[in-house]
């Protein structure tokens, strides 16, 4: 059993707010009775709003290789495009996490909350790699005291790992990458910013097994049943 406002807005038909809403206008009915917020409904009832039958919505998956310039959310109060409109589906799908507007790379979209969640808790340490390039020259030491921890108004960030691949003396700019398990918001800007190396650019080149080397900038496929049970199962 499962609130129906939860059901409602699983169904892709709108959010949960909009559901509540819907019914405090008396336009949703169970089972032909009126609705009320809170309730719990189960497979068998029958869900409806404005006399239409509401049924399970079919999930997507898909995994993006997001364009710099792109925001990470289903809508841009400023109009600004997002990830969402790049992908061409009638479902209501979402972006998994978030990437800031001028970062590029892998991104999973759906309209499964349940793996969304999953995806997103604190407690799923799932595995991310990132791609910098960085003002200057990035010393042993300072990747020392990164991967050892900092602490940044009041977050403690910890990457797995900081590798240097190339210093360009000519640009004098550093290419890194950074494992990282752990999503604070600009997490990788804060490391670099830290030990005095802004960065320039940034790609997120994996979540977990998957990556965006096939994928050209703003390419995007529908993830493989085998794959979303993988990210299922993932710890
Ligand atoms: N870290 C950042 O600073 N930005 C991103 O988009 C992702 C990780």
């Amino acid at each position: 059993m499962e609130r129906i406002q939860k059901v409602i807005a699983e169904s892709g038909f709108c959010s949960r707010r909009k559901a509540e809403e819907l019914i405090t206008l008396e336009r949703v009915r169970v089972n032909g009775e009126l609705a009320s917020i809170g309730m719990k409904v189960s497979g068998k009832d029958t869900i409806t709003i404005d006399g239409k039958i509401i049924g399970k919505e079919e999930k997507e998956y898909y995994l993006l290789n997001k364009p710099r310039g792109v925001i990470c959310s289903s809508k841009d109060d400023k109009g600004r495009k997002t990830v969402v409109d790049l992908i061409e589906t009638n479902k209501r799908i979402y972006p998994v996490g978030r990437l800031d507007y001028d970062t590029t790379g892998a991104i999973i979209l759906t309209n499964d909350g349940e793996l969304a969640n999953k995806l997103i808790h604190p407690s799923n340490k799932i595995e991310k790699i990132y791609f910098a390039k960085i003002e200057g020259k990035l010393l042993g030491e300072e990747i020392h005291i990164l991967e050892k921890g900092i602490m940044v108004d009041g977050e403690k960030l910890k990457p797995d790992k900081v590798k240097l691949r190339k210093y360009d003396a000519k640009t004098n700019v550093t290419y890194v990458t950074v494992v990282l398990h752990e999503g604070h918001n600009h997490e990788i800007k804060k490391l670099f910013e830290y030990v005095n190396h802004p960065v320039i650019k940034l790609k997120r080149e994996s979540i977990s097994f998957l990556n965006v080397i096939s994928l050209k900038s703003g390419e995007y496929r529908r993830l493989s049943m085998k794959e979303v049970q993988r990210l299922y199962s993932l710890k």
